[in-house]
């Protein structure tokens, strides 16, 4: 029986996939940690603090309780991460340190590490950008998952560490809030339509970027994650996407199910950095080696948004 541990627990992927595990795996085979409790902590238990650089400590949740995967999300992200980059760097690339040094040591058998379509940047061939490209990330943020993707390869051709990872695109849920990333707008904008009828966007109206659903995002975790070890070829980080569109987009297919929502443009510093990413990814590896492949574009993840938002603000907009 596995014994799984989530680190980043509360974050905004944490939330859901933490909630997903357990219902695989049991609730009492699930370990969330994080440095914050999250909306509800009764709900969500098994809970330990954890400060992801306090490597003694994770030692002892892991020996503790028999740990034998370890899915390891806790991450300064894009735009968060250039307010403290030396913080960053050392959050993003020591926390990932512990966590494959137990599993060199034999300690645990298998680990999820999340990258990011940040890895690329102004050399990257930015549409249909393919699975191996330069990558020279303007983001501190980039950076570390640029290095962290590269000891994970290192890792595994060196000391045989099961390590899988995904390249995530922008993630959209209804479940949790995402902070300090680039693409929370696309998150954001929906709670907007819903409570106030308008959004200021903070990335200009044609930046287009690559998307996923929560529930795809989920699937394609999980599915890395089951897939037979001889089916992963890739050991630095898949390329994954669904869908690709700009906040012009976004906003045309809310105002047909609200129309009456308006939005306006208000591009930060958040704008270069998307600006560097990114249009669209081919991501036929991940759909060769372990079959994935998602199930929501932009018209059916706006549906099912609305509807759980308006569920959950009791709004008949
Ligand atoms: N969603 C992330 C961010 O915007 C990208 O990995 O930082």
């Amino acid at each position: 029986m596995e014994k799984i541990l989530v680190t980043g627990a509360t974050g905004q992927i944490g939330t859901v996939l933490t909630k997903r595990l357990r219902e695989k795996f049991g609730r009492e085979n699930v370990i969330a940690t994080d440095i914050k409790e999250g909306e509800d902590l009764r709900d969500n238990q098994p809970f330990l603090f954890l400060d992801i650089l306090n490597k003694i400590r994770l030692q002892e949740i892991v020996q503790d309780h028999g740990i034998t995967q370890i899915y390891h999300l806790a991450a300064i992200l894009s735009a968060s991460g250039e307010y403290n980059p030396k913080k960053t760097w050392n959050i993003n690339l020591n926390g990932l340190f512990s966590i494959l040094d137990l599993a060199k040591d034999g300690i645990i058998n298998k680990i999820f590490f999340p990258s990011t379509i940040a890895v690329f940047g102004n050399t990257t061939p930015r549409i249909q950008t393919p699975q191996n490209v330069p990558l020279l990330p303007q983001t501190v943020y980039g950076m570390s998952k640029t290095a962290g993707e590269l000891w994970c390869n290192y890792y595994n051709s060196k000391f045989d560490v099961d390590v899988r990872s995904v390249r995530y695109p922008g993630i959209i849920g209804h479940q949790s809030i995402p902070s300090g990333g680039t693409t929370d707008y696309a998150v954001e904008i929906y709670h907007a339509a819903l409570k106030d009828g308008h959004y200021t966007c903070f990335l200009a109206k044609d930046t287009r970027l690559p998307m996923l659903y929560m529930p795809d995002a989920l699937d394609a975790t999980i599915k890395l994650m089951e897939a037979p070890i001889e089916n992963i070829k890739v050991r630095s980080s898949y390329n994954l996407s669904a869908m690709s569109f700009t906040p012009g987009e976004i906003a045309e297919v809310i105002k047909k199910r609200i129309p009456n929502f308006t939005m306006n443009y208000k591009p930060d510093f958040r704008q270069d950095i998307a600006a560097s990413w990114s249009e669209s990814i081919d991501d036929s590896q991940a759909r060769n080696d372990w079959n994935w492949l998602p199930s929501f574009d932009l018209e059916k993840m706006t549906d099912d948004m609305l509807d759980n938002l308006r569920a959950k603000y009791n709004r008949n907009v």
